[in-house]
């Protein structure tokens, strides 16, 4: 084999770190850029479902090398349609940029440079994201942090009263709004989310892998709890993500360039930082195709 011979990385040398937080943890050991086994998947893939947020530091990936890597975890979602009515990369249908930079005026990417609340990646689809990966190209300085957290922890440690409060309930997840709080192009602005379009999911979900339950909130504005009185299911909502949102439970990613981050979508929410519009950042996303969400 010759000295610059691609080596296929066996699972030796992968070594999780935990964050310590409910959600985190770092894989070390393994460059995404090479071929990686059969065996390292798997244990990645424990690690993954255990920790909920992985992140790998320091790769130096193309594309292709995201998109390999990527769907060893299943087929991927077409990034969505962009402002000008096309992938965001020519050529790169399942990658979707993230970025607040502008050429010639236009944005590059997708969500800016504003706050993006809490949420759980397209919970207002039937079927929802099994996960997402990110990748950090150009990171800001300050500001910009994804946080995660882990809604098995959040359902574990509802009190008592909500707990029962929200077992057999049924959310419906607006789909008018994305998590930048903007209008998506088709849709009505809405004044009673009762009536808003989206999906109607289960309060309470089983993870389809581990068999835990986990509270299954999407995003707050415009979320409803079927069969209630609005003023009811809006009291509800405000209970359950109060409960969910509090500081402590967060775990937040402060980006590096060459950080690559994994989420579970169906047990993770996330949410990330506004920061200084005259920093550039510039990500790559692709996103796992999922399942329907199920009690
Ligand atoms: C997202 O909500 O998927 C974006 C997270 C980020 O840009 O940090």
């Amino acid at each position: 084999m010759s000295a610059t011979a691609p080596v296929l990385q066996s699972a030796i040398n992968v070594q999780v770190i935990p964050t310590g937080a409910a959600v985190g943890a770092d894989i070390v050991g393994v460059d995404l850029s090479q071929p990686v086994s059969d065996e390292a998947i798997r244990i990645i893939h424990d690690a993954w479902m255990q920790h909920l947020v992985l992140r790998f530091r320091g790769q130096t990936l193309t594309k292709d090398h995201l998109l390999e890597f990527s769907r060893r975890f299943g087929d991927l979602d077409k990034a969505p349609i962009n402002t000008l009515g096309k992938p965001w990369i020519d050529g790169y249908p399942d990658i979707t940029v993230m970025s607040n930079i502008k050429v010639d005026g236009a944005p590059i990417g997708g969500l800016g440079y504003g706050e993006a609340v809490w949420h759980t990646d397209m919970s207002y689809q039937e079927v929802t994201p099994t996960g997402a990966l990110l990748y950090g190209i150009e990171v800001t300085k300050e500001g910009g942090e994804t946080g995660f957290l882990s809604m098995y922890q959040v359902y574990d440690t509802l009190p008592a009263d909500l707990k029962a409060a929200v077992e057999g309930k049924m959310i419906k997840h607006d789909a008018s709004y994305n998590s930048a709080g903007d209008l998506r192009k088709g849709f009505e602005p809405v004044t009673d989310p009762s009536k808003a379009p989206g999906a109607i999911h289960p309060a309470v979900i089983r993870h389809p892998v581990t068999g835990r339950k986990a509270l299954f909130l999407g995003r707050r504005p415009n979320g409803y709890i079927m069969g209630m009185p609005l003023a009811e299911s809006e009291a509800l909502l405000d209970r359950l993500w109060a409960h969910s949102t509090q500081p402590h439970l967060a775990w937040y990613q402060v980006w590096k360039v060459g950080d690559l981050l994994m989420w579970d979508n169906r047990c993770a929410m996330h949410r990330r930082n506004a920061f200084d519009p005259n920093e550039r950042r510039y990500m790559l996303r692709t996103q796992i195709r999922g399942s329907r969400p199920s009690a």
